[in-house]
């Protein structure tokens, strides 16, 4: 089957046997029990691995804003880059799900704020869902507005980075039982404002056990234990692409920063050596058409 790379909002799965994901088989997934695996992307060539690597769903997270843009945080990551983002992901992607990020500042003022920003995610970005933090009053509000505007949402509790400061920094929610009981209840206000998957970051997996029970759509986790129905990582973290190890919860498939290091070295090498470019990278011309140019030249 063909793909359509001109128009963002028609999918056409390279493998035709995988049929593409949508809310009813995700939800199909979590009733037979079989895992649902998610990834970030943030660009055509990211799109294109979780593509053949036959991911579920697919993230672009705020997470860009460290992985791809060199922030220390995800806070400083605006709108229109995430929309540039996302439109790279929608060019290389057919079959998983694809859900955009709402950044941070694009749907805390209102719920008028986060319907036009998700519409412009929708419209502007080939998005299917959009995903949005936190489970207080307000995201609960943004969330149930998004949905009663036709867009599905996912949401996200536990550790929240675009709000990491306020919850005390980068680390686990839900040690007490306190903490961990709101975080049920943000999750099931999330559930009943219509939300049709929620991410859990950075829970223990025994409060993540125990809040399964009363959750009705798929959970998908990120440093969450293995009882969720389906689990998240960054693209930048599975295949590290990063210095560092990263969080706890980070199992690494790759090294890929590594080996594009170690490339550009042996490329800058083989030029300051004169190794590269060889014969077999140069274009040859006719030595008749060399000569006439070359008497072209001396006679000018
Ligand atoms: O931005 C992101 O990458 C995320 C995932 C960690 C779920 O929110």
């Amino acid at each position: 089957m063909s793909s359509h790379p001109s128009d963002p909002n028609v999918r056409t799965p390279s493998d035709p046997g995988r049929l593409p994901m949508t809310l009813p088989l995700l939800m199909e997934k979590k009733r037979l029990g079989e895992p649902i695996v998610m990834v970030t992307a943030y660009d055509y060539p990211s799109a294109r691995a979780a593509e053949a690597g036959g991911v579920d769903l697919v993230l672009v997270g705020d997470s860009a804003a460290t992985t791809v843009l060199g922030y220390s945080a995800t806070t400083p990551v605006v709108l229109e880059d995430m929309l540039v983002l996302a439109r790279a992901v929608r060019r290389g992607l057919h079959t998983p799900l694809l859900i955009g990020d709402l950044p941070f500042g694009s749907y805390e003022v209102s719920d008028e704020q986060a319907i036009t920003t998700a519409m412009r995610m929708v419209k502007e970005a080939g998005c299917e869902a959009v995903k949005l933090e936190g489970g207080g009053a307000s995201s609960v509000s943004r969330a149930r507005a998004i949905v009663g505007a036709g867009i599905p949402v996912m949401g996200h509790v536990g550790l929240t980075p675009q709000t990491s400061t306020a919850l005390g920094g980068w680390k686990a929610q839900g040690r007490s039982a306190a903490a961990a009981a709101k975080i049920a209840a943000e999750a099931l206000a999330l559930q009943e404002a219509g939300c049709f998957a929620l991410v859990f970051e950075a829970i223990p997996s025994a409060v993540t056990d125990e809040l399964m029970g009363l959750l009705e759509i798929p959970v998908i986790g990120i440093g969450a234990g293995a009882g969720t129905d389906g689990q998240v990582l960054v693209f930048h973290d599975l295949l590290g692409i990063r210095d560092g190890l990263g969080a706890r919860f980070v199992k690494r498939y790759a090294n890929l920063q590594q080996e594009m290091n170690d490339g550009v070295a042996a490329y800058a090498e083989d030029v300051r050596g004169r190794r590269y470019p060889g014969p077999e990278h140069t274009y040859s011309i006719d030595a008749g058409e060399l000569a006439e140019l070359h008497e072209l030249l001396h006679l000018a």
